[in-house]
């Protein structure tokens, strides 16, 4: 397939790699150096795009594929208040928008496996929850967008827990998230549930960025072809 690739951090160098290894090619690069360059012209050169940059740039820059009418999937974090109005727009223009906080499969069988806890938590009220999750010391934002994925899981199971906050928090309503930032470490979300008698944990560790490339990619051939706005779960069939 033929890739146009937006933002050329460490993930989209790591997709280039390995999408060029799985024999697709990369018709565009955008970077932050020549944003000029993502219109519709160039964009409809690919049969797909892949978004990683920043929380900021991600809603114009996966707007403009959109509009361009090529199906795109975007992993930026820190954007995610606006997914609706995009899923909007998305619809308007008949597009095609897939998005994942963590393309890593792991990480989707944990989201799986922490509602499955959570549904039977739900009537253990004497388990104090706490999630943990730990990035390298360049991650912009906090909690992560993973870790906001598994509290909105747990919300979605126990009836008690109705927001969450990124500090520990004692109420009763609320899951505090914990953020740690340690440099290189990939990513790691642990999910604490803590009593007077025992204490159960689950716990998911990234030992490379080519998890959430290889997810990536995935997504991009699933989505060529289809209408509207995906997640993991439709992917995976979970
Ligand atoms: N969903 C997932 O599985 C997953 C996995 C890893 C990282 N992420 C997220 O993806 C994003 C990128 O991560 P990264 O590690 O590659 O970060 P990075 O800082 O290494 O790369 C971001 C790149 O985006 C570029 N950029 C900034 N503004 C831009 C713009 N307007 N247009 C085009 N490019 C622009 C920057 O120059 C930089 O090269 C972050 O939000 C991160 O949290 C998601």
């Amino acid at each position: 397939m033929k890739i146009a690739l937006i933002g050329y951090g460490k993930m989209g160098k790591t997709i280039e790699k390995m999408a060029l290894e799985q024999g697709h090619s990369v018709t565009l690069i955008i970077d932050v150096h020549n944003p000029e360059d993502l219109n519709s012209r160039n964009l409809q050169k690919a049969e797909v795009a892949i978004e990683f940059t920043r929380p900021e740039s991600a809603f114009n820059n996966i707007l403009k594929c959109i509009e361009a009418g090529v199906p795109v999937v975007s992993g930026t974090t820190g954007w995610i208040h606006r997914k609706e109005e995009l899923e909007q727009q998305c619809n308007t223009y008949d597009g095609a928008f897939f998005y994942a906080s963590n393309y890593s499969i792991g990480v989707n069988i944990f989201f799986a496996l922490n509602r499955f806890l959570a549904h039977m938590m739900n009537t253990q009220p004497q388990y104090a929850i706490e999630l943990e999750e730990i990035h390298h010391t360049e991650k912009l934002d906090a909690p992560s967008g993973t870790a906001i994925t598994l509290a909105e899981g747990i919300m979605s199971e126990i009836a008690q827990k109705t927001d969450w906050v990124n500090e520990s928090n004692e109420a009763n309503h609320i899951i505090p998230i914990i953020s740690k930032r340690i440099p290189k470490v990939k990513g790691t979300h642990q999910i604490n549930y803590r009593s007077a008698i025992d204490d159960l944990e689950i716990k998911h560790v990234a030992h490379t960025r080519e998890g959430f490339a290889k997810g990536a990619i995935q997504a991009a051939q699933w989505i060529i072809g289809k209408k509207g706005s995906f997640g993991m779960k439709d992917m995976l069939g979970f």
